[in-house]
């Protein structure tokens, strides 16, 4: 059984969908051992307190510099021996120290198709104003392992979503996390605990 980790810091409902899909069985070979959170108010605490799964705040604000909290993350990462790190909602900058120690065992979930709306800034609504700002018909979400360039990592899933004319950033993002990121983030979690994700080249394979 593989410890998974996730990391939040805002409402949770990536880690909620993740939940969901270790209660109904549909994560074999992992469990979440340990939710960590870099804002003390998350409600994704209250999430993992409700399901019994341990919790951590790592309050980004209580560290000098982004090398600093990353040397605190990590330090907890290893106590937890965890196995597979996701980002579900995870807002705060970690460095090299952190992708360095978890090669293509870290994954995030991203609220567009990337590589378009991606990268330093693009993050929760922002993205999906950029969106509609655009006018692009088809946006998605992505799940990629986390490596040092930002929003840069290998793609393991990805699924498209429809832009509508009347769309608000609050209703795109509700459609895409209903739509794609709810799904695709439990599938690859469990893809990864089943061994199947190869990474070769900076593509991922899944071998079913
Ligand atoms: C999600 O849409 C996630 O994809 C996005 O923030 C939201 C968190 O919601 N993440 C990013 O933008 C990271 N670049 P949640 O806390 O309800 O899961």
């Amino acid at each position: 059984m593989l410890n998974i980790v996730v990391l939040v810091s805002g409402g949770g409902t990536n880690l909620q969908a993740l939940i969901d899909a270790q209660n109904s069985g549909k994560i074999k070979n992992g469990k979440i051992t340990c939710v960590i959170s870099s804002k003390e108010d998350a409600y994704a605490l209250e999430r993992a307190k409700n399901n019994s799964i341990k919790t951590i705040t790592l309050l980004r604000k209580n560290y000098e510099n982004v090398a600093q909290y990353s040397q605190a993350m990590l330090e907890v990462l290893q106590k937890e021996k965890a196995d597979l790190v996701v980002y579900a909602g995870f807002m705060t900058i970690l460095d090299e120290t952190i992708t360095k120690a978890f090669p293509n065992r870290m994954m995030n979930v991203h609220p567009s198709l990337i590589p378009s709306f991606c990268g330093k800034g693009f993050y929760g609504l922002r993205v999906h104003q950029s969106v509609i700002d655009s006018g692009v018909k088809i946006t998605g979400a992505t799940v990629h392992f986390v490596t040092e360039v930002c929003d840069g990592g290998p793609i393991i899933l990805q699924k498209a979503v429809e832009v509508k004319d009347n769309d608000t950033p609050e209703i795109l993002q509700k459609r895409v996390m209903e739509q794609a990121e709810w799904q695709i983030l439990p599938k690859a979690v469990n893809l990864f605990c089943e061994g199947k994700l190869t990474v070769k080249n900076n593509k991922v394979f899944i071998n079913e």
